[in-house]
């Protein structure tokens, strides 16, 4: 058994066409035993499932993810191209960096709290389906025939792709400010705002398009296939639709970052390796100290969760691209072709900070030149489109995870941007700022519970 055959395709249903090669002919779908076809998993992810060395009982489709996890400390990969939902921590934050980005930020519409706390429950649950390889609710074919389906479809067939879906609540949704500097406690949750999710302030350079910036939610989906990501999203604002809107959203593609040291650092569009050094998702001790919010922090719900920035950084690679590669070079102290910080061979060597330059971006960026603070960058590179006067509209998704943002972005960023030779081809176009809760630890549980339960 492999590839998409292997364990939780998103379905794997006759298409109107007909079966899929190997799928069940529409009269052998047409005898599942019911209780299969209540939770939700065909018959084929049942025995990916079985393959996998798992005992199915009568459980729902949420608690075979949870079975197959065990609580653990956060993204097991739980099957063949699946990463679990249940755990410690949410998924997409320590875990393996998927290739692809969909990223989207929500605007909440409604001021009923229950309400709101009934669609973090539904989210949750298309969530943990969705990211096992299933289809949302009774899925995009098996419905009623007269009701819109539960699952828009396009992921029908494709392999869960280590989709990881992580959920961050904005600053305004514990207080909303308005144009006028009105504040409105809309759901009761001011007293609940964790002091580390500050309003970010102003950096030299930034750009900012608020078009781009802010959000009361946001979902970051990453996932191996941008088709699987899409889908995850999309399926979210449907179920969505009415309660929230999508403010904006960004699609990022080749990683800029790593959290697996072993693998190959992915580059970025200057052509530099990005995510070097980075924290690296085995690392544990520097996750508790660094990433993960901790027990007397400040408000006991994110105990366990993370503290998001997300940053549009535009590039203006025609710039760039007329650059002499030792001019290139010197903007990062490191080596283009392997990496290697200046004076060393490897891309690996510690680097000897005095030999780099020292408005170089690695050296001003590097823990030892600022107290030891440390983030989790998990960025990716984007396109999209023209800017309207014939340059690329491209850079990075910057999007870095840490314990207390006024102890890592903020500083890091006030002196990055008042130094760093890098900013002659960057600028800093969109910015948001997300307090993203621990994991749901079982099926049942939500996202958000401990803050609006
Ligand atoms: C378009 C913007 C940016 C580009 C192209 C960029 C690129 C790079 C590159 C090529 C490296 C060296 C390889 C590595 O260790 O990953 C690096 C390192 C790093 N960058 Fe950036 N970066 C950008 C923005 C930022 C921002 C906004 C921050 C934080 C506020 C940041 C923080 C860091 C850190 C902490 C390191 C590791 C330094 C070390 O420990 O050696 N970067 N970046």
């Amino acid at each position: 058994m492999g590839g998409a055959d292997a364990a939780g395709t998103h379905g794997d249903r006759s298409t109107p066409d007909g079966p899929a090669a190997d799928g069940p002919a529409p009269d052998e779908a047409a005898d599942e035993p019911t209780a299969e076809r209540a939770t939700g998993l065909s018959r084929r992810a049942v025995m990916g499932w079985a393959g996998a060395g798992l005992a199915l009982g009568a459980a729902g489709g949420g608690s075979v993810a949870a079975a197959v996890s065990g609580g653990s400390d956060s993204g097991t990969t739980v099957s063949d191209g699946a990463i679990a939902f249940y755990g410690d921590h949410q998924a997409g934050i320590a875990t393996p960096v998927q290739d692809r980005l969909h990223f989207a930020a929500f605007d909440v519409l409604t001021d009923d709290r229950k309400e709101l706390a009934a669609l973090l429950k539904e989210w949750t649950s298309a969530a943990a389906a969705m990211t096992a390889g299933r289809e949302v609710g009774q899925g995009a074919v098996d419905g009623l025939a007269e009701a819109p389906p539960d699952d828009t479809g396009e992921a029908l067939g494709l392999p869960p792709s280590r989709l990881t879906l992580t959920i961050g609540f904005g600053p305004s949704l514990f207080e909303q400010v308005d144009a006028d500097g009105t504040r409105t406690d809309r759901f009761g949750l001011r007293a609940r705002r964790p002091a580390a999710l500050v309003d970010l302030p102003h950096f030299p350079g930034d750009s900012l398009d608020p078009a781009r910036s802010g959000g009361d939610l946001c979902v970051q989906a990453c996932a191996d296939d941008p088709q699987v990501a899409v889908h995850a999203i999309r399926n979210l604002a449907r179920i969505g639709m009415g309660k929230v809107s999508v403010r904006w959203s960004q699609l990022g593609f080749g990683k800029t970052s790593s959290t697996t040291p072993d693998a190959q650092t992915p580059r970025n569009l200057m052509g530099f390796k990005d995510g070097t050094h980075n924290i690296a998702g085995t690392d544990t001790a520097t996750l508790k100290d660094h990433v993960w919010a901790a027990p007397g922090d400040g408000q006991d719900w994110m105990t366990g969760g993370s503290y998001l920035v997300a940053r549009r950084i535009r590039m203006h690679i025609e710039t760039w691209d007329r650059e002499g590669l030792k001019a290139q070079e010197d903007v990062f102290g490191r080596t283009k072709g392997e990496g290697a910080p200046y004076g060393k061979q490897r891309e690996r060597d510690t680097p000897d900070l005095a030999r780099l330059p020292k408005d170089s971006h690695v050296r001003l960026a590097h823990p030892d030149t600022n107290g030891g603070l440390r983030i989790l960058r998990r960025g990716f590179s984007f396109t999209d489109g023209t800017d309207g006067l014939g340059r690329l509209d491209a850079g990075l998704f910057f999007l870095a995870y840490q314990r207390d943002t006024r102890k890592a972005f903020v500083p890091l960023q006030r002196r990055l941007a008042a130094n760093d030779a890098l900013n002659e081809y960057i600028q800093h176009v969109g910015s948001a700022h997300f307090a993203c809760p621990p994991g749901v630890r079982k099926p049942g549980e939500w996202w958000g519970q401990a803050l609006l339960g």
